[in-house]
Parts: C-alpha cells; structure tokens; sequence
C-alpha cells in the first residue's frame, strides 16, 4: 500500500469516526445520500462533519437568509436550511436539472418547516436577477459550484451580503495545487483569483483552512464580510 493509499483509508476512519461519534445516524440527511446516489448523481456532496460545520456557522451567525451556489442533490443544503430560525430563507441555485429535481425531492422529505427555494438555471445568470429582485442580504453564502467561477460568484455574494454575513467558498485547496503559481487549471486560477480578492478587498477579512477526510485533500475559505476596513486594525 502506497503512503498516499495509508493516508486516504486513515483519514476515511477517521471522518466515519467523528460522523459516528457526534452526528450519528439521520434519516433525511441518510435518504438524501442514498436518492443521490440512486439517481447517478457524482458523490461530491460535503461530508457529514463539514455540512455540520456549516450548520454551526450559520447558528453562530444567526443567519435568517442563507444563498448556497451549487445544490446537487441538496445535502449542505439540508445542513444549512436546519439552522434557520423559523420565518427563514434559503436559496439554493442548481443548473443541472436532474440535480434539481432530487434535490427538491430530498428537501421535502426532510421537513425542513423553513422556506428552501431550488432555482434552476447557471448561477451567473440567477444570481443577477436575485439582486434585481431585492432577495436578500443574506446572512451566510456557501459557494460551491463550477470552480473557475468562483471569483464571479465571490463578487455576487459580496453585493448580495449583510453587514457581518459570511462567505464559505469550498474545495479552495484542490490537493494542495492552489499553491503552484504555475498551474494552468481553470479550477485552481479561480481559486487562485480569489485569494488576490480577498487579499485586496477592504470589506472583507478572511481565512483558508486546510482539510483531509473522507473528500480527500482539501479546504475551505471563510470570509467576513465587515464592510469596514477601519475595524480590521491593520490586518487582512
Ligand atoms: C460540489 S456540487 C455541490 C454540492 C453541495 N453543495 C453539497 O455539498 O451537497 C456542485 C454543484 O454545482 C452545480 N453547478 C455547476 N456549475 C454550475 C453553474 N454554473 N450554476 C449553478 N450550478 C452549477 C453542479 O451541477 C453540482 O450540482
């Protein structure tokens, strides 16, 4: 067995681990999974402890609006819908139709007694017509769809957020190839492209963090939107 092979099956006994130990078993979230993966869709939903992790920061926030870019068949959905207080709102946009339909079939079985909108359509096209709309300022904007629009969706996010709302961009770390200057992959450039944004925009303070598990080798960036660079007291 290969180093990398080692690696792998251990940080996959780990992720089962910490999803047993402190998620446990849950039906809407399991019958998500398992109608996903019935309908053929690719197995690249967050894992367990990540869509908590979601859950929690959109619980620390408050959130009473939360956008998601990038449903699939609407697991983090279901993690971020679960933390909104009743009268609450999430819009998910989804291009692929298929992964629509489960989505919104999944989402009804969950029960969520919140208002969870699937829109269908490329994200760069709903999510103008969302500003034109005046849905929003969300609270909390996950992004987690085509890589190489991630600077796009990163600006529409900056428009459409609250004072203090907070900005999760995904799969930012992509096996550690986010730091070779020289790649030419689209999905790296446009991760690369937003750090430079993040490093040049002065309302937001931001933070990449690392991650291995069952989703292999990658990370996450989470975003403060401050709208105030006077109070980031000189750092980034
Ligand atoms: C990584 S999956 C989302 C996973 C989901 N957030 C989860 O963790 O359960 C990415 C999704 O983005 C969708 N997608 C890709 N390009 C898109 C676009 N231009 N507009 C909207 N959705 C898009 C894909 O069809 C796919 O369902």
């Amino acid at each position: 067995m290969t180093d990398d092979e080692t690696n792998t099956e251990r940080w996959q006994a780990v992720d089962r681990y910490i999803a047993d130990t402190l998620i446990g078993r849950d039906a809407a979230l399991d019958a998500a999974v398992a109608a996903s993966d019935a309908a053929g869709l690719p197995q690249i939903a967050v894992a367990p402890n990540q869509g908590k992790l979601l859950h929690l920061l959109a619980l620390v926030r408050g959130a009473k609006r939360i956008l998601e870019i990038g449903t699939l068949g609407g697991y983090s959905t279901i993690w971020l819908a679960r933390a909104l207080p009743a009268g609450g709102r999430l819009i998910t946009l989804e291009a692929d139709e298929t992964h629509a339909r489960v989505a919104r079939s999944n989402i009804e079985r969950a029960g969520l007694g919140v208002d969870v909108e699937v829109r269908l359509g490329p994200a760069l096209e709903t999510l103008p017509r969302l500003a034109a709309e005046g849905a929003g300022p969300f609270d909390l904007t996950f992004i987690d769809a085509d890589k190489p629009n991630i600077p796009a969706y990163f600006e529409w996010s900056l428009k459409l957020a609250a004072p203090g709302g907070l900005i999760v961009v995904d799969n930012v770390i992509r096996d550690g190839a986010v730091a070779d200057a020289s790649s030419t992959d689209a999905s790296v450039l446009g991760v690369r492209r937003l750090n430079e944004m993040l490093r040049d925009e002065p309302r937001v303070t931001a933070t990449t963090i690392q991650t291995v598990g069952s989703k292999g080798y990658d990370g996450f960036t989470i975003a403060l939107v401050t709208g105030d660079s006077s109070r980031l007291g000189g750092t980034r």
